[in-house]
Protein backbone atom coordinates (compact mmCIF):
# COMPACT_ATOMS: atom_id res chain seq x y z
CA UNK A 1 0.00 0.00 0.00
CA UNK A 2 1.09 3.44 -1.47
CA UNK A 3 1.44 6.73 1.20
CA UNK A 4 -2.00 8.07 2.64
CA UNK A 5 -2.60 11.69 0.99
CA UNK A 6 -4.72 13.88 3.51
CA UNK A 7 -6.90 16.81 2.54
CA UNK A 8 -6.91 19.70 4.51
CA UNK A 9 -10.65 21.32 5.25
CA UNK A 10 -9.74 23.86 7.85
CA UNK A 11 -9.67 26.28 5.40
CA UNK A 12 -13.14 25.28 4.63
CA UNK A 13 -15.01 22.39 6.60
CA UNK A 14 -13.03 23.32 9.85
CA UNK A 15 -14.34 26.89 10.42
CA UNK A 16 -17.63 26.06 9.36
CA UNK A 17 -18.14 23.05 11.66
CA UNK A 18 -16.59 25.03 14.81
CA UNK A 19 -16.92 28.59 14.30
CA UNK A 20 -20.26 29.28 11.95
CA UNK A 21 -17.90 29.33 8.91
CA UNK A 22 -16.60 33.19 10.01
CA UNK A 23 -12.51 32.94 9.14
CA UNK A 24 -11.83 36.27 7.29
CA UNK A 25 -9.93 36.18 4.34
CA UNK A 26 -7.65 38.81 6.21
CA UNK A 27 -7.06 35.74 9.10
CA UNK A 28 -6.59 33.16 5.92
CA UNK A 29 -3.97 34.57 4.09
CA UNK A 30 -1.04 35.29 6.32
CA UNK A 31 -0.70 31.46 6.51
CA UNK A 32 -1.91 29.94 3.12
CA UNK A 33 1.61 29.69 1.79
CA UNK A 34 3.24 28.09 4.97
CA UNK A 35 0.59 25.52 4.56
CA UNK A 36 1.43 25.24 0.98
CA UNK A 37 4.74 23.51 1.98
CA UNK A 38 3.09 20.68 4.56
CA UNK A 39 2.32 18.14 1.49
CA UNK A 40 -1.15 17.62 1.66
CA UNK A 41 -2.92 16.28 -1.21
CA UNK A 42 -5.14 19.15 -1.30
CA UNK A 43 -7.10 21.52 0.43
CA UNK A 44 -10.27 22.12 0.53
CA UNK A 45 -10.57 26.23 0.89
CA UNK A 46 -14.14 27.17 -0.73
CA UNK A 47 -17.62 26.15 -1.45
CA UNK A 48 -19.78 24.62 1.14
CA UNK A 49 -21.01 27.53 3.41
CA UNK A 50 -17.75 29.40 2.67
CA UNK A 51 -19.56 31.74 -0.41
CA UNK A 52 -22.55 32.51 1.47
CA UNK A 53 -21.04 33.54 4.82
CA UNK A 54 -18.48 35.65 3.07
CA UNK A 55 -21.60 37.71 1.69
CA UNK A 56 -24.14 37.14 4.13
CA UNK A 57 -21.73 37.98 7.47
CA UNK A 58 -17.94 39.16 5.92
CA UNK A 59 -19.04 41.89 3.71
CA UNK A 60 -16.21 40.10 1.25
CA UNK A 61 -16.18 38.86 -2.23
CA UNK A 62 -15.96 35.21 -2.30
CA UNK A 63 -14.17 35.36 -5.87
CA UNK A 64 -11.82 37.57 -4.42
CA UNK A 65 -11.11 35.42 -1.35
CA UNK A 66 -10.33 32.65 -4.01
CA UNK A 67 -8.17 34.46 -6.35
CA UNK A 68 -5.80 35.68 -3.39
CA UNK A 69 -5.41 32.15 -1.76
CA UNK A 70 -4.26 30.80 -5.15
CA UNK A 71 -2.00 33.69 -5.83
CA UNK A 72 -0.33 31.92 -2.51
CA UNK A 73 -0.48 28.56 -3.02
CA UNK A 74 1.90 27.41 -5.69
CA UNK A 75 2.13 23.18 -5.50
CA UNK A 76 -1.19 22.60 -3.45
CA UNK A 77 -4.24 21.28 -5.28
CA UNK A 78 -6.94 23.79 -4.25
CA UNK A 79 -10.51 22.11 -3.62
CA UNK A 80 -14.21 23.11 -3.52
CA UNK A 81 -17.76 21.27 -2.16
CA UNK A 82 -20.26 21.56 -4.22
CA UNK A 83 -24.15 20.75 -4.22
CA UNK A 84 -24.40 19.60 -7.32
CA UNK A 85 -27.73 21.07 -8.79
CA UNK A 86 -27.90 23.13 -5.41
CA UNK A 87 -23.99 24.35 -6.37
CA UNK A 88 -23.46 26.39 -3.24
CA UNK A 89 -27.29 27.30 -2.52
CA UNK A 90 -30.51 25.26 -1.39
CA UNK A 91 -32.39 25.11 -3.75
CA UNK A 92 -31.85 23.25 -7.90
CA UNK A 93 -30.30 26.21 -10.32
CA UNK A 94 -30.99 25.77 -13.69
CA UNK A 95 -27.90 24.08 -16.12
CA UNK A 96 -26.29 27.71 -17.27
CA UNK A 97 -25.96 28.90 -13.68
CA UNK A 98 -24.45 25.72 -12.73
CA UNK A 99 -22.38 25.85 -16.10
CA UNK A 100 -21.16 28.91 -15.67
CA UNK A 101 -20.00 28.99 -11.79
CA UNK A 102 -18.27 26.30 -11.64
CA UNK A 103 -16.54 27.35 -15.11
CA UNK A 104 -15.70 30.28 -12.94
CA UNK A 105 -14.73 28.69 -9.67
CA UNK A 106 -12.36 26.62 -11.79
CA UNK A 107 -10.65 29.67 -13.40
CA UNK A 108 -9.39 31.44 -10.35
CA UNK A 109 -7.89 28.15 -9.40
CA UNK A 110 -10.16 25.45 -7.89
CA UNK A 111 -8.43 22.24 -9.18
CA UNK A 112 -11.00 19.85 -7.69
CA UNK A 113 -14.68 19.77 -7.22
CA UNK A 114 -15.95 17.28 -4.67
CA UNK A 115 -19.95 17.11 -6.06
CA UNK A 116 -22.64 15.70 -4.19
CA UNK A 117 -26.00 15.20 -3.89
CA UNK A 118 -28.55 14.94 -0.50
CA UNK A 119 -30.44 12.57 -2.37
CA UNK A 120 -27.65 10.38 -3.77
CA UNK A 121 -29.73 10.95 -7.04
CA UNK A 122 -27.50 10.49 -9.96
CA UNK A 123 -29.35 12.83 -12.25
CA UNK A 124 -28.45 15.58 -9.99
CA UNK A 125 -24.56 15.28 -10.64
CA UNK A 126 -24.73 14.77 -14.36
CA UNK A 127 -24.22 18.62 -15.28
CA UNK A 128 -21.87 19.19 -12.73
CA UNK A 129 -19.44 16.40 -13.43
CA UNK A 130 -19.75 17.35 -17.63
CA UNK A 131 -18.76 20.96 -17.06
CA UNK A 132 -15.50 19.98 -14.18
CA UNK A 133 -14.20 17.65 -17.11
CA UNK A 134 -14.45 20.06 -20.00
CA UNK A 135 -12.91 22.32 -17.87
CA UNK A 136 -10.14 20.58 -17.02
CA UNK A 137 -10.52 19.78 -13.22
CA UNK A 138 -11.08 16.78 -11.57
CA UNK A 139 -14.53 15.49 -10.55
CA UNK A 140 -14.63 14.13 -7.12
CA UNK A 141 -18.36 12.52 -7.03
CA UNK A 142 -19.36 11.84 -3.23
CA UNK A 143 -21.87 9.88 -1.68
CA UNK A 144 -23.69 11.35 0.98
CA UNK A 145 -23.82 8.50 4.10
CA UNK A 146 -26.90 6.85 5.42
CA UNK A 147 -27.60 3.98 7.35
CA UNK A 148 -31.22 2.72 6.31
CA UNK A 149 -32.42 -0.74 5.32
CA UNK A 150 -32.11 0.24 1.59
CA UNK A 151 -28.39 1.99 1.99
CA UNK A 152 -27.12 -1.09 1.59
CA UNK A 153 -23.29 -1.76 0.26
CA UNK A 154 -24.45 -2.52 -3.05
CA UNK A 155 -26.82 0.16 -3.07
CA UNK A 156 -23.50 2.16 -2.43
CA UNK A 157 -21.54 -0.17 -5.18
CA UNK A 158 -24.02 0.81 -7.55
CA UNK A 159 -23.62 4.50 -7.21
CA UNK A 160 -20.24 4.42 -7.59
CA UNK A 161 -20.06 2.66 -10.61
CA UNK A 162 -22.72 5.12 -12.10
CA UNK A 163 -20.41 7.89 -10.86
CA UNK A 164 -17.25 6.13 -12.52
CA UNK A 165 -19.81 5.55 -15.73
CA UNK A 166 -20.28 9.19 -15.75
CA UNK A 167 -16.50 10.02 -15.68
CA UNK A 168 -15.73 10.41 -12.30
CA UNK A 169 -11.78 10.78 -11.20
CA UNK A 170 -12.41 9.94 -7.47
CA UNK A 171 -15.06 8.87 -5.13
CA UNK A 172 -16.03 10.24 -1.62
CA UNK A 173 -17.65 8.46 1.03
CA UNK A 174 -19.24 11.58 2.84
CA UNK A 175 -20.59 10.89 6.20
CA UNK A 176 -21.63 14.13 7.38
CA UNK A 177 -23.26 12.88 10.57
CA UNK A 178 -20.37 11.12 11.53
CA UNK A 179 -21.66 7.72 12.29
CA UNK A 180 -19.67 5.23 9.74
CA UNK A 181 -18.94 2.66 11.96
CA UNK A 182 -15.01 1.78 12.03
CA UNK A 183 -15.44 -1.90 10.92
CA UNK A 184 -18.34 -0.88 8.46
CA UNK A 185 -15.63 1.64 7.32
CA UNK A 186 -13.28 -1.39 6.84
CA UNK A 187 -16.07 -3.41 4.69
CA UNK A 188 -17.43 -0.89 2.80
CA UNK A 189 -13.84 0.52 2.19
CA UNK A 190 -12.60 -3.28 0.63
CA UNK A 191 -15.59 -3.92 -1.15
CA UNK A 192 -15.12 -0.39 -3.35
CA UNK A 193 -12.07 -1.25 -4.07
CA UNK A 194 -13.22 -4.46 -6.05
CA UNK A 195 -14.97 -2.64 -8.09
CA UNK A 196 -13.13 0.10 -9.39
CA UNK A 197 -9.60 1.59 -9.60
CA UNK A 198 -10.43 5.39 -8.87
CA UNK A 199 -8.95 6.50 -5.72
CA UNK A 200 -11.29 6.74 -2.50
CA UNK A 201 -11.19 9.42 0.27
CA UNK A 202 -13.57 9.45 3.01
CA UNK A 203 -14.93 12.59 4.93
CA UNK A 204 -16.12 12.38 8.37
CA UNK A 205 -16.96 14.62 11.92
CA UNK A 206 -15.70 13.64 15.12
CA UNK A 207 -19.53 14.42 16.34
CA UNK A 208 -19.85 11.17 17.75
CA UNK A 209 -16.84 9.79 18.70
CA UNK A 210 -15.76 7.62 16.10
CA UNK A 211 -14.04 9.62 13.68
CA UNK A 212 -10.34 8.90 14.26
CA UNK A 213 -11.05 4.85 14.77
CA UNK A 214 -13.21 4.99 11.52
CA UNK A 215 -10.05 6.79 9.52
CA UNK A 216 -7.45 3.73 11.26
CA UNK A 217 -9.47 1.32 9.63
CA UNK A 218 -10.09 2.74 6.62
CA UNK A 219 -6.55 3.31 6.15
CA UNK A 220 -6.17 -0.50 6.91
CA UNK A 221 -7.94 -1.25 3.94
CA UNK A 222 -6.96 1.07 1.51
CA UNK A 223 -8.32 4.13 1.61
CA UNK A 224 -6.53 6.53 -0.54
CA UNK A 225 -7.19 10.08 1.03
CA UNK A 226 -8.55 11.23 4.30
CA UNK A 227 -9.98 14.64 5.01
CA UNK A 228 -8.41 16.09 8.49
CA UNK A 229 -7.86 19.33 10.18
CA UNK A 230 -5.31 21.13 11.50
CA UNK A 231 -5.52 21.02 15.49
CA UNK A 232 -6.88 24.24 16.79
CA UNK A 233 -9.70 23.19 14.37
CA UNK A 234 -10.72 20.20 14.11
CA UNK A 235 -12.12 17.39 16.63
CA UNK A 236 -16.12 18.48 18.15
CA UNK A 237 -18.42 18.98 15.10
CA UNK A 238 -14.90 18.97 12.82
CA UNK A 239 -12.59 16.44 11.20
CA UNK A 240 -9.96 14.72 13.25
CA UNK A 241 -6.67 16.24 14.04
CA UNK A 242 -4.21 16.45 11.25
CA UNK A 243 -0.79 16.53 13.04
CA UNK A 244 -2.03 13.60 15.03
CA UNK A 245 -3.22 11.22 11.97
CA UNK A 246 0.55 12.06 10.89
CA UNK A 247 2.53 11.52 13.75
CA UNK A 248 0.06 8.34 14.22
CA UNK A 249 1.28 6.96 10.98
CA UNK A 250 4.96 8.37 10.95
CA UNK A 251 7.53 5.26 9.54
CA UNK A 252 4.48 3.26 8.77
CA UNK A 253 3.79 2.47 4.82
CA UNK A 254 1.35 4.70 5.22
CA UNK A 255 2.88 7.41 6.50
CA UNK A 256 1.28 10.31 4.86
CA UNK A 257 5.04 12.69 4.92
CA UNK A 258 3.70 16.17 6.07
CA UNK A 259 5.66 18.36 7.42
CA UNK A 260 5.43 18.21 11.30
CA UNK A 261 7.43 21.58 11.82
CA UNK A 262 5.23 23.31 9.77
CA UNK A 263 1.95 21.93 10.81
CA UNK A 264 3.17 23.10 14.50
CA UNK A 265 3.70 26.40 13.06
CA UNK A 266 0.38 26.60 11.11
CA UNK A 267 -1.14 25.18 14.30
CA UNK A 268 0.62 27.61 16.32
CA UNK A 269 -0.82 30.71 13.88
CA UNK A 270 -4.48 29.39 14.30
CA UNK A 271 -5.05 29.00 17.96
CA UNK A 272 -5.07 32.57 18.91
CA UNK A 273 -7.73 33.42 16.11
CA UNK A 274 -9.37 30.15 17.49
CA UNK A 275 -9.55 31.85 21.17
CA UNK A 276 -10.63 34.86 19.96
CA UNK A 277 -13.93 32.94 18.70
CA UNK A 278 -14.21 31.34 21.54
CA UNK A 279 -13.78 34.43 24.02
CA UNK A 280 -16.48 36.19 21.32
CA UNK A 281 -19.23 32.93 21.43
CA UNK A 282 -19.26 32.54 18.36
CA UNK A 283 -17.20 28.74 19.47
CA UNK A 284 -19.51 27.48 21.73
CA UNK A 285 -18.74 23.93 23.82
CA UNK A 286 -21.29 22.99 22.31
CA UNK A 287 -20.08 21.69 19.32
CA UNK A 288 -16.70 20.34 20.81
CA UNK A 289 -18.65 17.66 23.27
CA UNK A 290 -18.51 14.22 21.83
CA UNK A 291 -22.26 13.01 21.11
CA UNK A 292 -22.69 9.38 20.41
CA UNK A 293 -26.80 10.18 21.02
CA UNK A 294 -25.83 10.58 16.87
CA UNK A 295 -25.21 6.77 17.11
CA UNK A 296 -28.33 5.54 18.61
CA UNK A 297 -30.71 7.53 17.20
CA UNK A 298 -28.47 8.20 13.66
CA UNK A 299 -29.57 12.27 13.72
CA UNK A 300 -26.74 14.31 13.29
CA UNK A 301 -25.43 16.62 16.01
CA UNK A 302 -26.83 19.70 14.52
CA UNK A 303 -30.30 18.44 14.15
CA UNK A 304 -30.61 17.23 17.08
CA UNK A 305 -29.38 20.40 18.62
CA UNK A 306 -31.55 21.77 16.77
CA UNK A 307 -34.32 20.00 17.76
CA UNK A 308 -33.94 20.72 20.84
CA UNK A 309 -34.32 24.28 20.77
CA UNK A 310 -37.00 23.89 18.23
CA UNK A 311 -39.08 21.99 21.11
CA UNK A 312 -38.40 24.45 23.67
CA UNK A 313 -39.38 27.60 21.65
CA UNK A 314 -42.81 25.79 21.19
CA UNK A 315 -42.88 24.54 25.18
CA UNK A 316 -43.37 21.36 24.20
CA UNK A 317 -39.36 20.02 25.67
CA UNK A 318 -41.81 17.15 27.54
CA UNK A 319 -42.52 15.82 23.82
CA UNK A 320 -38.48 15.91 23.19
CA UNK A 321 -38.31 11.96 23.24
CA UNK A 322 -41.66 11.65 21.32
CA UNK A 323 -40.38 13.98 18.30
CA UNK A 324 -36.60 11.60 18.62
CA UNK A 325 -39.05 8.62 17.76
CA UNK A 326 -40.73 10.38 15.44
CA UNK A 327 -37.69 11.30 13.09
CA UNK A 328 -37.11 7.81 11.67
CA UNK A 329 -40.68 7.37 10.40
CA UNK A 330 -40.91 10.42 9.08
CA UNK A 331 -37.33 9.57 6.87
CA UNK A 332 -39.37 6.06 6.22
CA UNK A 333 -41.96 7.39 5.33
CA UNK A 334 -39.91 9.58 2.80
CA UNK A 335 -38.08 7.11 1.19
CA UNK A 336 -34.96 7.11 3.83
CA UNK A 337 -33.50 10.31 2.37
CA UNK A 338 -29.71 10.87 3.62
CA UNK A 339 -30.28 13.32 6.67
CA UNK A 340 -27.75 16.22 5.07
CA UNK A 341 -28.80 20.00 4.11
CA UNK A 342 -31.68 20.32 3.04
CA UNK A 343 -33.37 17.23 3.99
CA UNK A 344 -32.10 16.88 7.64
CA UNK A 345 -34.29 20.64 8.55
CA UNK A 346 -37.39 19.02 6.28
CA UNK A 347 -37.26 15.68 8.12
CA UNK A 348 -37.05 17.88 11.52
CA UNK A 349 -39.16 19.96 11.12
CA UNK A 350 -42.49 17.37 9.57
CA UNK A 351 -41.43 15.15 12.64
CA UNK A 352 -42.16 18.06 15.24
CA UNK A 353 -45.31 18.70 13.20
CA UNK A 354 -46.67 15.37 13.41
CA UNK A 355 -45.81 15.12 16.88
CA UNK A 356 -47.26 18.97 18.11
CA UNK A 357 -50.37 19.02 15.70
CA UNK A 358 -52.08 16.25 17.16
CA UNK A 359 -52.04 14.20 13.84
CA UNK A 360 -49.28 12.57 11.62
CA UNK A 361 -49.13 15.05 8.32
CA UNK A 362 -52.16 17.71 9.45
CA UNK A 363 -49.22 20.80 8.90
CA UNK A 364 -47.32 19.89 6.35
CA UNK A 365 -44.14 23.03 5.21
CA UNK A 366 -43.67 23.52 1.22
CA UNK A 367 -40.81 22.10 1.22
CA UNK A 368 -41.78 18.51 2.15
CA UNK A 369 -44.51 19.21 -0.07
CA UNK A 370 -41.84 19.92 -3.27
CA UNK A 371 -40.02 16.97 -1.80
CA UNK A 372 -43.03 14.84 -2.39
CA UNK A 373 -43.57 16.54 -5.62
CA UNK A 374 -39.94 15.50 -6.98
CA UNK A 375 -38.78 18.38 -6.92
CA UNK A 376 -35.36 17.70 -5.31
CA UNK A 377 -35.20 14.19 -7.34
CA UNK A 378 -36.27 10.86 -6.41
CA UNK A 379 -35.78 9.21 -2.86
CA UNK A 380 -33.98 5.86 -2.63
CA UNK A 381 -37.13 4.20 -2.33
CA UNK A 382 -40.33 5.61 -4.02
CA UNK A 383 -42.70 7.25 -1.31
CA UNK A 384 -45.83 5.11 -0.75
CA UNK A 385 -48.81 5.89 -2.42
CA UNK A 386 -50.63 6.65 0.79
CA UNK A 387 -48.05 8.73 2.52
CA UNK A 388 -47.99 10.84 -1.30
CA UNK A 389 -51.44 11.36 -1.62
CA UNK A 390 -51.37 12.41 2.41
CA UNK A 391 -49.01 15.41 1.60
CA UNK A 392 -49.78 16.29 -1.97
CA UNK A 393 -52.87 14.36 -2.59
CA UNK A 394 -53.39 13.42 -6.24
CA UNK A 395 -50.99 15.75 -7.38
CA UNK A 396 -48.57 14.72 -10.46
CA UNK A 397 -44.88 13.55 -9.15
CA UNK A 398 -42.72 14.89 -12.34
CA UNK A 399 -40.19 11.53 -13.11
CA UNK A 400 -37.52 13.83 -14.90
CA UNK A 401 -34.40 15.18 -13.36
CA UNK A 402 -35.86 18.11 -11.58
CA UNK A 403 -33.37 21.10 -13.48
CA UNK A 404 -35.14 19.41 -16.90
CA UNK A 405 -38.11 21.75 -16.11
CA UNK A 406 -35.58 25.22 -15.35
CA UNK A 407 -34.98 27.45 -17.82
CA UNK A 408 -31.70 29.25 -18.28
CA UNK A 409 -31.83 31.99 -15.98
CA UNK A 410 -28.62 33.79 -16.25
CA UNK A 411 -29.99 36.90 -18.57
CA UNK A 412 -32.46 37.09 -16.41
CA UNK A 413 -30.17 37.60 -13.15
CA UNK A 414 -27.79 39.73 -15.68
CA UNK A 415 -30.53 42.15 -16.35
CA UNK A 416 -32.11 42.19 -12.92
CA UNK A 417 -28.79 43.29 -11.28
CA UNK A 418 -27.64 45.71 -13.86
CA UNK A 419 -25.13 47.70 -13.67
CA UNK A 420 -24.31 47.03 -9.64
CA UNK A 421 -22.71 44.07 -11.31
CA UNK A 422 -19.30 44.40 -12.83
CA UNK A 423 -18.41 40.59 -14.18
CA UNK A 424 -19.97 37.54 -15.05
CA UNK A 425 -18.92 36.58 -11.50
CA UNK A 426 -21.03 39.56 -9.57
CA UNK A 427 -23.80 38.15 -11.16
CA UNK A 428 -23.63 34.52 -10.19
CA UNK A 429 -23.47 35.54 -6.43
CA UNK A 430 -26.53 37.41 -7.38
CA UNK A 431 -27.84 34.25 -8.69
CA UNK A 432 -27.29 32.46 -5.66
CA UNK A 433 -27.77 34.71 -3.21
CA UNK A 434 -30.26 37.72 -4.45
CA UNK A 435 -30.84 39.65 -1.53
CA UNK A 436 -27.59 39.08 0.44
CA UNK A 437 -25.75 39.38 -3.37
CA UNK A 438 -27.40 42.48 -4.13
CA UNK A 439 -26.68 44.19 -0.53
CA UNK A 440 -22.85 43.16 -0.76
CA UNK A 441 -22.79 44.71 -4.35
CA UNK A 442 -24.60 48.20 -3.02
CA UNK A 443 -22.33 48.75 -0.20
CA UNK A 444 -19.03 47.94 -2.29
CO1 LIG B 1 -18.34 17.89 6.28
Amino acid sequence: MSKLKITETSLRDGHQSLIATRLTTDEILPIVSEMDKIGYHSMEVWGGATFDSCLRFLNEDPWERLRKIKANVKNTKLQMLSRGQNILGYKNYPDDIVEKFLKNAIYEGIDIVRVFDALNDFRNFKKSIEVVKREGAHCQCAISYTISPIHTQDYYLKLIKDFENAGADSICIKDMSGILLPFEAYKLVKAIKEVTNLPIEIHNHCTSGIAEMTLLKAIEAGVDIVDTAISPLSSGTSQPCTESLALTLKGTERDPELDIQTLSTVADYFKPIVNKYVDNGTLSSKVLMTEPKTLQYQIPGGMLSNLISQMKSLNAEDKFETVLAEVPKVRADLGYPPLVTPMSQMVGAQAVFNVISGGRYKIIPTEIKEYARGKYGSPAVPISTEIKEKIIGNEEVITVRPADLLEDAYDNFKAEIGNLAKTEQDVLSYALFPKVAKEFLEKR
